[in-house]
């Protein structure tokens, strides 16, 4: 158990339940998420916290046996934070009143404006009038609860900001915790000083607890890592390592869907920068078998997800004595999965190294970054002392080109992506803007189109651009590129790929869109 003073996040099932952390940890504040369903008042008594947060959720306060925190949550003498549905529950339970609102929804960016006199959580809001905040919600508070005044207003929720200041009870219907509330965190910042909270918690700690639990997990038994080359898996890696030394061995798998000469330079930096031993398994035969014909892209998934399991239960089982499987499975990657815990958010995509393990499978995970953003994993990594080229590179999905060639994948399409998506990568190096973007890829579209290229005409694919800037992979804009930009590129690289006759720029930020095709 961590010895730091502790912050729970109560999870109703927001999609963005885990930016609170984010924030949190931002502020050195030590948290976890758990699931409403499993904090009774045992739990509670057990946590200790030190101030609690209610996150937002889908479901409605005003239905029947929709989720509660418990009761001794507001007995703890303890401040409490209730964001979106968060604050609806806190004024349903304490005796204010929640609507299904005609016309009173919000969705979006709304302003806020001051009202009441002033409260500590809002230090340095208000200063140049109204505040931008991001309002997601059906449901709206009509009566607050007692004890409770108001101190904030939006159009659409007279209750945009409430709060019980003797209780050190806040509560809030937008989400502080996005980017589009732009002082978001100053929010958090006020409501973990007022709690007394000292910003103990940091990356030389983590790094240090998750040395000792891994330790803990593991005893004297040995474990086999999956090794993509991405930051994630070799951060997990080289962690893992400084935790049991040789127990440890890596098993790269090349499924026949990495990038240009990516596999050559992945074993090589292996070899070249650490001592961990490293098995190369060229297993891309059987994954494209198995792909021929698929197009769906959640099958894609799945297939991948368990050979990737199959293949490492086949090389474990060469290791005497492995019974772990390590993966750099992220906290992003959980939450869009399952939520947190399995809490109560809506699956978006099954990201292979969660959705695709097999019921049976032989060996016990252990995933180190399991709570980590990938920012903070890229902290991590440089606390680890991985080189700062390598930490920096653009994150690389498990499933690799598959989600990146939309329908049908076949070995031609694959060897045509490979060398056009090594032009355009080639392009942002060389304009000096590979560390603005937080994700670069080029995509292959399951369509032709006609082109004339010289006297003759062209039937061939086009070509998806996908660049993005993101924090953590939760949301994402689209990179405006210049136009000269653009023409550059798209000229080079059906000058240099033959099969290429058309380039398109993709547009669509993360939501609406994802940032992988599929
Ligand atoms: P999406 O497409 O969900 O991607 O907006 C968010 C981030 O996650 C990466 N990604 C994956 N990473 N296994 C992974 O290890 C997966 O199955 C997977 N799917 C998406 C994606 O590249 C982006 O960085």
């Amino acid at each position: 158990m961590s010895t730091h003073d502790r912050l729970l996040i109560i999870d109703f099932g927001s999609q963005v339940t885990q930016l609170i952390a984010r924030r949190l940890r931002e502020l050195n504040v030590y948290c976890e998420i758990h699931p409403y369903q499993n904090v009774d008042d045992a739990f509670l008594a057990a946590f200790q916290p030190r101030a609690i947060i209610f996150s937002g959720g889908p479901d409605s306060v005003t239905r029947a046996g929709s989720p509660r925190p418990p009761a001794s949550a507001f007995t703890l003498g303890v401040p409490i934070l209730g964001i979106c549905y968060g604050q609806q529950v806190m004024m349903q339970e304490l005796g204010g009143l929640v609507e299904t609102g005609h016309g009173t929804a919000e969705f979006g960016r709304a302003k806020v404006t001051p009202s009441g006199s002033p409260l500590p959580l809002l230090e340095g809001w208000f200063t140049d009038g109204p505040e931008q905040v991001w309002m997601s919600h059906g449901d709206h508070v009509s009566r607050i609860a007692p004890g409770f005044e108001v101190y904030g207003t939006s159009p659409g929720a007279p209750f945009a900001i409430t709060a019980d200041v003797a209780r050190n009870f806040f509560a809030v219907q937008f989400h502080p915790e996005v980017h589009h509330t732009p002082r978001g965190a100053d929010l958090y910042k006020n409501f973990v000083k007022l709690a007394g909270f000292t910003g103990d918690w940091s990356m030389a700690s983590y790094r240090e607890e998750a040395i000792t639990k891994i330790r803990a997990q593991v005893g004297d038994k040995k474990v086999i890592c999956g090794l993509s080359g991405g930051v994630d898996s070799s951060v997990a890696a080289v962690l893992i390592h400084e935790a049991i030394g040789d127990q440890l061995t890596c098993v790269f798998v090349d499924h026949g869907l990495l990038r240009l000469n990516e596999a050559e330079q992945v074993v090589k930096m292996f070899r070249d920068n650490y001592n961990i031993p490293l098995i190369h398994a060229d297993e891309s035969d059987l994954f494209l078998g198995e792909l021929e014909g698929v197009s769906d892209p959640e099958t894609k998934r799945k297939i991948i997800g368990r050979l990737f399991i199959d293949v490492f239960q086949k090389y474990a089982g060469e290791i005497e004595g492995a019974e772990y499987l390590a993966q750099g499975t992220l906290y992003p990657d959980v939450i869009e999965s399952v939520s947190f815990s399995g809490g109560p958010s809506v699956t978006i995509k099954s990201h292979h190294n969660v959705g695709g393990l097999p019921e049976k499978m032989g060996l016990k995970l252990v995933e180190p970054l399991r709570e980590l953003f990938k920012d903070e994993v890229r902290t991590l990594g440089r606390e680890l002392g991985l080189p700062d080229h390598f930490i920096g590179r653009h994150p690389f999905p498990g499933p690799g080109l598959a989600i990146r060639c939309p329908g049908e994948i076949t070995r031609e399409k694959l060897d045509i992506l490979r060398k056009a998506d090594a032009v355009y990568i080639d392009q942002i190096r060389k304009h000096g803007l590979y560390d603005e973007i937080w994700q670069a890829f080029a995509a292959i579209l399951p369509m032709r189109t006609v082109g004339v290229m010289g006297d003759g005409r062209t039937y061939d694919y086009a070509l998806a651009l996908r660049a993005v800037t993101s924090v953590d992979g939760m949301t994402a804009d689209y990179y405006p590129f210049s136009h000269d930009f653009l023409g550059e590129t798209a000229t080079r690289i059906i000058n240099e790929v033959r099969g290429i006759n058309r380039v398109f720029y993709d547009c669509t930020s993360k939501p609406p869109g994802t940032i992988e095709l599929e």
